[in-house]
């Protein structure tokens, strides 16, 4: 954009940042956008009770009653403004293909012409922050560093809790390191005079864009999770995935978790699920009873960057520092490390608020025995009562958040923020389906790992997404985050393989699992959440060589007397209606395989569709 740069002293840039393609482009940034002023964010506990006070001030946050939840904060949104836009995101590659079908595109020229007039003037009457965060640990060899430029008040104060962020990046970017540029606006400027509202956004128009080959981003319109924060979906994925293929590494939607045996022996798995899968409860996992002695310790929650390393092992850091997390549905059953992580220093977005100052979702009735709020204040700031309840009217957003750091976990593991990261033993990848798709199984090799990966599914549960049942395909848990053409990413993930090889590196296991699966009067078979362990532990024996297994057209499943049932009362009979491979319904799947890669065709790797006819012949003959 070619507006004329401003000096250093014109921004108000603090002495001790010396990288003057930074200042450069803030100067350029504040020409184009106008603001009021610039405020440079140095990420101290000061400064972010400071800017939360300020949120306060203007009916952004409301703070939570402090004897209940200290130092925490309730946000609620523009209900227009709830979630990710999937519709308004766009990878804007110079080629059309490059982006390839799964992904909106636009030619960056035509892009940036369309976002030229929005951006300019759109911070009049505004702060600009600008906001410096590392992904990764500061200084790591895998981590990257981005710096985002924003006018909400609300979206620095959570970067300070989802990211490393603050004055200590400017000494790893020194004079001239890199990063990526992150345009953030709520696309609503002020006239003079006019009254604030608690929430800015634009109603009608929303961009979330990214330019992979200049690496930037750009987003427009939104205050809300990852269209605002944009080191999550935008930098850790879209643009990572990029740099990833570029140079020969992972940016996946991915959980980082370790398990570790009475023994003491150690085991890092990542894994990924599709959004709203339940990727949150996996990683901080709480093993029952019987696994006396077993330990699970969160590394991450959602993004893992995975790099090989010359000791011959795949090693993963969670690029972000806290969790942004569905707050509906958690509760002490489902995921009590969560709730205990959730106690202080907290900002929610879009949950209830109670009469006594307390925060409230759909869910945690479940904790005190059924009983519901006789009275909230619903997501809208509207009284709410059972009755409401009960009439289908919920009190918390099904997409409402909490922002917490990823220090409030009890079961952080140690090695959450080595720098070197941790080494990946077994990559899992897990869809939502009802039928079909068994429990768990391994893949015998790496291409059968990248067939059921690409392959995988979620049933839809939410209108968001559509009409209920409907299997959306979601390869890799990637489908809104890859930032490039889908079959490139998979043949990425195939030249991996030959990469690691050549490295002389042990591949880690692959395995797929379906924790979803429903009986014919419709309900889950498998209990799920914790007992997720029981499962974990055949992975691992799977690992040590301890597990036989069995031979199926889908990789390798357990044996009924593999798995330790013990405490848990899941008979043959279940445990053969989760996985059961229905040869009728795998017909059909395979068809539906078949209309993937046919939208995939474009540079779709060849062994994908090898693999299918293996499978499809192994079905046959079953
Ligand atoms: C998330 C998502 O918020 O995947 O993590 O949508
Ligand atoms: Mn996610």
């Amino acid at each position: 954009m070619n507006a004329p740069a401003l000096q250093g002293l014109e921004i108000n840039a603090p002495d001790y940042v010396k990288h003057p393609r930074l200042l450069a482009w803030v100067a350029d940034m504040v020409a184009l956008c106008k603001p009021e002023r610039v405020y440079w964010c140095d990420g101290s506990q000061d400064e972010y009770d400071r800017l939360c006070q300020q949120l306060v001030d203007a009916g952004t946050f409301k703070k939570l009653n402090p004897a209940k939840r200290p130092r925490s904060y309730l946000a609620w949104s523009d209900p227009s403004d709830v979630a990710r836009v999937e519709d308004r995101t766009f990878i804007c590659s110079e080629k059309k293909e490059d982006a390839g079908p799964t992904n909106n595109w636009m030619a960056p020229a035509e892009m940036r012409a369309t976002l030229q007039p929005l951006f300019d003037g759109c911070m009049r009457g505004r702060t600009m922050y600008v906001v410096p965060f590392s992904m990764g640990p500061l200084g790591s060899h895998i981590a990257h560093i981005g710096v985002e430029l924003t006018d909400s008040a609300y979206v620095a104060v959570n970067q300070r809790l989802m990211t490393r962020m603050g004055r200590a990046v400017y000494d790893v970017l020194g004079v001239d390191g890199d990063f990526v540029p992150c345009m953030h606006t709520v696309g609503a400027p002020l006239q003079p005079g006019e009254q604030d509202k608690p929430w800015p956004c634009n109603p009608t128009t929303k961009y979330i864009v990214h330019y992979p080959e200049t690496r930037e981003i750009w987003s427009y319109g939104s205050g809300y999770g990852g269209n605002a924060l944009l080191g999550k979906k935008c930098l850790a994925l879209r643009i990572a995935s990029v740099m990833g293929r570029d140079q020969g590494w992972l940016a996946e939607h991915m959980l980082i978790l370790g398990v570790t045996s009475p023994e003491g022996k150690k085991y890092h798995v990542a894994a990924a699920f599709p959004s709203a899968c339940g990727k949150t409860n996996f990683s901080m996992l709480v093993p029952p009873p019987a696994f006396q002695g077993w330990k699970v310790t969160t590394i991450g929650d959602d993004i893992a960057w995975i790099k090989p390393h010359a000791d011959g092992k795949m090693y993963a850091i969670n690029p972000e520092a806290g969790y942004f997390g569905v707050a509906p549905g958690t509760n002490h059953l489902t995921n009590p490390n969560c709730l205990a992580s959730l106690h202080q220093d907290v900002i929610f977005t879009n949950v209830a608020l109670t009469d006594d100052g307390d925060v409230w979702w759909e869910g945690l009735e479940k904790d005190g025995g059924g009983a519901l709020p006789a009275h909230l204040l619903d997501w809208q700031g509207k009284d709410w009562t059972p009755e409401d309840g009960k009439a289908g009217r919920k009190a918390a957003h099904p997409n409402s958040r909490f922002t917490v750091a990823a220090t409030n976990n009890p079961a952080l593991d140690p090695q959450w923020d080595d720098p070197n990261g941790v080494p990946i033993d077994a990559f899992i990848f897990g869809g939502r389906r009802s039928t079909t798709v068994p429990l768990v199984t391994e893949a015998r090799n790496w291409m059968e790992g990248v067939y059921m990966a690409a392959t995988m599914g979620s049933e839809t549960t939410a209108a968001a997404f559509g009409a209920q049942g409907v299997v959306r395909r979601d390869p890799f848990a990637m489908l809104p985050f890859c930032g490039y053409n889908m079959s490139d990413y998979f043949q990425h993930w195939l030249d991996m393989e030959h990469k690691l090889e050549r490295l002389g590196h042990t591949l880690p296991n692959i395995f797929c699992v379906n924790w979803f699966r429903k009986n014919a009067e419709g309900q889950f078979v498998w209990p799920g959440y914790g007992e997720n362990m029981r499962v974990l532990k055949w992975m691992i024996d799977r690992i040590e060589g301890r597990a036989q297994g069995r031979e199926t057209m889908f990789g390798i499943a357990p044996q009924y007397a593999e798995i330790n049932w013990q405490g848990l009362d899941f008979t043959p009979a279940q445990f053969e209606a989760v996985t059961h491979i229905d040869k009728a319904a795998w017909t059909e799947e395979f068809k539906l395989h078949a209309e993937l890669f046919d939208m995939l065709a474009y540079h779709l790797p060849k062994e994908l569709l090898a693999t299918k006819a293996a499978m499809e012949q192994r079905l046959a003959a079953a």
